[in-house]
């Protein structure tokens, strides 16, 4: 059976997701781009419009008080009238991630020439010379000396309308699950893909990272893709516009049908993020005369995100945390603002705490709105009861905590010989959790074809199905609907090392919660 094709079936991201109800029997699979719109005009969570600066309306609905407070402090970030996106470097491994993302940091003034020296000799000393952008982002020893991304690593930049933040994922495989936690805090992506004769083709074929990470950062959320055609220096590729071209041809289709509107949602470039060509200025025609579109700067600086509400009750899936005159948790907001002394709970636990400060970046903030990545100061909890996947969490309307949950699932592909049953185990990712857990009971099989339920009862599914299943996991854990949050509501599922399914929550027990 054709995965992508099923993957497409699904359309887990469709208008219908959002109302957790299936999608209707006559939907035609050239909906797709038509869906997706609707989509995110759907999403309770983002308008599809251009970002524009957080802004605190006098007008309110339901909002709790402590929420509705701090939306109406006027945002510092504002004043700077930056908008601020989170951007996720994806890709097969070798690609040139940290290379390009060294680059971005390199051109827009943030590494000197005498720091690019020091970093050519320690490459060339641990025999890597070409590493040496790579080491602007790839911080550590074990990153340097095997030249591979471990952790995701984070940096700032600023081009004339926006600050990023960017997060360089890892591309090898043992690492999927950093690349997923990267991936879940990025409103949008940069798809490295390396055009050196044999690795495009290794990165792309099945079992590549390349499709993997596709897969995931639409399941994550991340609404739009660069699509960086990295490595056009390589004598093998010079420039080259049929290289460029086949390349662009053989991943549309596969991004399509991973539920992306590659006319709205995506764009290819060429670039070189070894010799910063195409990068922070147009690359010059003599070196590639049929290239007339925009380089890498223009192309971040012109992508529009959703916005979120700044309104909404406060949830903030914590990645990390440590001690530092007080409790710190670091995360990214996905709804509602924060307000240096605002009540808050730590979910699950119920924990109330104060926030005594909020830094945005390296600065302190008095508010911040959704989208950012914060770190927060604490009091009233000690940094041991916190554990990343907790949520920090508004008091008024906290997020539901369960051990179980009913969800949508796509199944991808399952490891050999496996099937998909009652008591099936894997690993859940969910925003910032990463949990054990159990598929408990098989409820629906949904035939990709009229998208509806299938009548007979389903005890067991393969590759490419869609299945609607109960989920248990052993310990609270904190996660939405998918219709009300569609970040804190869609995850992965992963066995030994392998993603094995994408899904969706579609119900919580009504006793959920807090
Ligand atoms: P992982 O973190 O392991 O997933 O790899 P990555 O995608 O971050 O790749 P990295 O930046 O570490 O680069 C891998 C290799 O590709 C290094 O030898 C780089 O010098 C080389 N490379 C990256 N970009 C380019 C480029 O534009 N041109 C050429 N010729 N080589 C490049
Ligand atoms: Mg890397």
């Amino acid at each position: 059976m054709d995965i992508e094709a099923e993957i497409r079936a699904l359309q887990l991201d469709s208008a219908e997701d959002n109302n957790a109800t299936l999608i209707p029997e006559d939907a035609k699979p050239e909906e797709v781009e038509m869906t997706d719109k609707v989509e995110e005009e759907g999403m309770t969570d983002e308008v599809d419009t251009k970002s524009q600066p957080v802004q605190a309306e006098p007008k309110m609905k339901d909002k709790e008080v402590a929420d509705m407070d701090c939306a109406e402090v006027p945002d510092e970030m504002e004043s700077q009238k930056k908008r601020h996106l989170n951007v996720v470097f994806i890709g097969h491994v070798d690609a040139g991630k940290s290379t390009t993302g060294g680059q971005i940091l390199f051109l827009s003034g943030q590494v000197d020439d005498r720091t690019i020296q020091k970093y050519e000799k320690e490459a060339k000393d641990k025999s890597r010379e070409s590493w040496y952008m790579a080491y602007i982002m790839d911080t550590n020893e074990e990153e340097r000396v095997k030249g591979k991304t471990v952790e995701v690593g984070r940096a700032q930049f600023e081009t004339e309308t926006t600050r990023f933040t960017i997060l360089d994922a890892p591309g090898h495989k043992s690492y999927v699950p950093n690349m997923i936690s990267g991936a879940s805090q990025a409103d949008i992506g940069v798809l490295v893909i390396s055009a050196r004769k044999g690795e495009f083709e290794t990165g792309y074929e099945r079992g590549g990272q390349t499709r993997e990470h596709v897969q995931l950062a639409k399941t994550l959320g991340v609404s739009k893709l660069l699509v960086v055609v990295n490595k056009m220096d390589d004598h093998t590729v010079n420039w080259s516009k049929e290289r460029y071209d086949e390349i662009e041809s053989k991943i549309v289709p596969f991004l399509r049908s991973s539920g992306y509107n590659v006319k709205k949602d995506v764009q290819f470039l060429p670039i070189s993020g070894l010799v910063g060509t195409n990068m922070k200025t147009r690359v010059d025609k003599n070196i590639c005369p049929w290239w007339n579109g925009p380089c890498l700067f223009e192309a971040l600086d012109s992508v529009e995100v959703p916005v979120r509400d700044p309104k909404g009750s406060y949830r903030m899936p914590i990645i990390d945390k440590f001690k530092d005159m007080g409790t710190v948790v670091m995360g990214k907001v996905e709804s509602g603002s924060i307000c240096e002394g605002d009540s808050l709970l730590v979910m699950p636990n119920k924990a109330p705490v104060k926030v005594l400060a909020v830094y945005c970046d390296e600065d302190k903030v008095r508010r911040a709105g959704p989208g950012e990545n914060l770190r927060v100061r604490l009091s009233g909890i000690e940094e041991e009861d916190i554990s990343s996947g907790f949520v920090l969490s508004s008091v008024v309307k906290p997020i539901p905590t369960v051990t179980e949950f009913t969800a949508q699932l796509q199944i991808l592909e399952l490891l050999e010989n496996a099937i998909f049953t009652a008591g099936y185990k894997a690993v859940l990712h969910i925003h910032s959790v990463v949990e054990e857990c159990e598929i408990v009971e098989l409820l629906q099989q949904i035939d990709p074809k009229t998208k509806k339920p299938m009548k007979k009862k389903v005890l067991f599914v393969k590759n490419g199905a869609v299945v609607v299943c109960r989920i248990q996991v052993n310990s609270l854990i904190c996660v939405e609907k998918f219709s009300d949050f569609p970040q804190l509501g869609r995850f992965t599922l992963r066995t030994e090392g392998k993603t094995i399914a994408v899904g969706k929550v579609t119900d919580l027990p009504s006793r959920s919660s807090a």
